[in-house]
């Protein structure tokens, strides 16, 4: 399959406010995503030479833009330095680093752990939450709408392959648009159905590839050694990555304005998961496995914005949402994490 790489395509648009309607309690679980081990073989997302006219292909502009430059283009909902393609990698589009077009076809999807079905713009306002440390923005707000129209367009072109004829593709209601593509009355491309694809499809490539349990618990003085070795370059000695003009080129992994203790990333499996497979930047899979469980142990045993589903009780907060690999509430050099932690949704300088 051919791969097209992406062209920056400029467009801006404010994004719009008020957003203390969201129930945040609904998106209260930040569960690990059912994932395989990398495997090799993975869909090649559509280039924008398979952009659709009208209307439609504006939007999916608008998504994408919002989802590379979130600071400048969507600044009212997030709270800190992150854009989303920090940690989905390649607009979204790479392999194992939880692509969209994988996600979109993955909701709605049933959570066991608080017994209802979440929609993909649920998952998205829950990345604006913890994440990005943020506010979401409410129910059908644009910023969302594009951003699921960007994700929609990625998964149609994905699942055709090359067949994908971009004018065929049926344009969703917004309502419909946001619940994602796992649903009985999804509308397949007639490419996709052609081609023998059914509602029974695979997704290989979504999320980070699960590492097996690593053969020596991960540990913080070898992650401390790793991190300086290969991390410190472009993410500083402190892990306060590097800004140029105050806009950062390289992010930051612990601090203030980071991704907070609600987080998948914070559980030092999904972060091992992650840094496997995505870094140091452009070197999949240069570090072994213990060293990413090291380092990624090292990362998430430093403060970082606190947990907003914390109410003022570490330990309840430990109990409901944490546990496995979440070093949350756990003691290091003499002090509690989540004791010290940086305000949520903090105003920007
Ligand atoms: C700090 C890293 C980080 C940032 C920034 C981030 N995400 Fe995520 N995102 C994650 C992690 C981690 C997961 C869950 C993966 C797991 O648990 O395996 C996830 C999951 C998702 C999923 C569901 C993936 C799936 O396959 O089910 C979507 C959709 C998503 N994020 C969209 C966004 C959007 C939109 C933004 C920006 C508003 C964003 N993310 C910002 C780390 C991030
Ligand atoms: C060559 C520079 C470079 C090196 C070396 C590097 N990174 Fe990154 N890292 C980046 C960039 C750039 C991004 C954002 C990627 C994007 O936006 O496409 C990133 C993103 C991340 C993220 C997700 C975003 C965030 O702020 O949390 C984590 C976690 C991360 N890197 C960890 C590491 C670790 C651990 C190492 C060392 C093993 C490492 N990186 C080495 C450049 C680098």
């Amino acid at each position: 399959m051919i791969r097209i790489s992406a062209i920056m395509l400029g467009l801006s648009l404010a994004g719009i406010t008020a957003a203390h309607a969201v129930d945040t309690a609904k998106l209260a679980i930040q569960e690990e995503l059912p994932v395989g081990r990398a495997t090799g073989d993975y869909p090649a997302p559509p280039g924008w030479d398979k952009l659709p006219e009208g209307e439609f292909g504006e939007k999916i502009i608008r998504g994408y833009n919002y989802f590379v430059n979130t600071q400048a283009l969507a600044p009212e909902f997030v709270g800190n330095g992150l854009n989303c393609v920090n940690c989905h990698m390649d607009g979204g589009k790479k392999e194992n680093a939880a692509p969209l077009w994988a996600a979109y076809m993955s909701y709605p999807a049933y959570r066991k752990k608080n017994n209802r079905i979440n929609s993909y713009e649920e998952r998205i306002q829950g990345c604006f939450l913890y994440s990005m440390n943020g506010t979401p923005p409410e129910h059908m707000s644009p910023v969302l709408v594009d951003l699921s129209a960007y994700a929609y367009w990625l998964a149609q072109g994905t699942l055709t392959g090359e067949q994908f004829n971009p004018a065929e593709m049926a344009i969703p209601g917004d309502e419909d648009l946001l619940k994602g593509g796992k649903r009985d009355d999804f509308p397949f491309t007639q490419g996709y159905l052609n081609a023998g694809g059914s509602a029974d499809f695979k997704t290989p490539g979504r999320g980070y590839p699960k590492l097996p349990e690593p053969e020596q618990a991960p540990d913080i003085a070898r992650g401390k050694q790793v991190y300086k070795q290969e991390c410190a370059v472009c993410h500083g000695a402190n892990g306060e990555g590097q800004k140029v003009n105050n806009r950062y080129v390289f992010p930051p992994l612990w601090g203030p304005d980071t991704y907070n203790w609600g987080a998948g990333m914070q559980r030092v499996n999904t972060a091992a998961y992650f840094i496997h497979q995505n870094m140091p930047l452009g070197q999949p899979e240069k570090l072994t496995e213990q060293q990413a469980w090291d380092v990624a142990m090292f990362l998430d045993t430093h403060e970082r914005p606190q947990d907003p589903r914390n109410h003022g009780s570490l330990e309840e907060t430990v109990e409901k949402f944490h546990g496995g690999y979440s070093q949350y509430g756990k003691e290091v050099n003499g002090s509690v994490l989540g004791t010290a932690s940086y305000p949520n949704h903090p105003n920007k300088p």
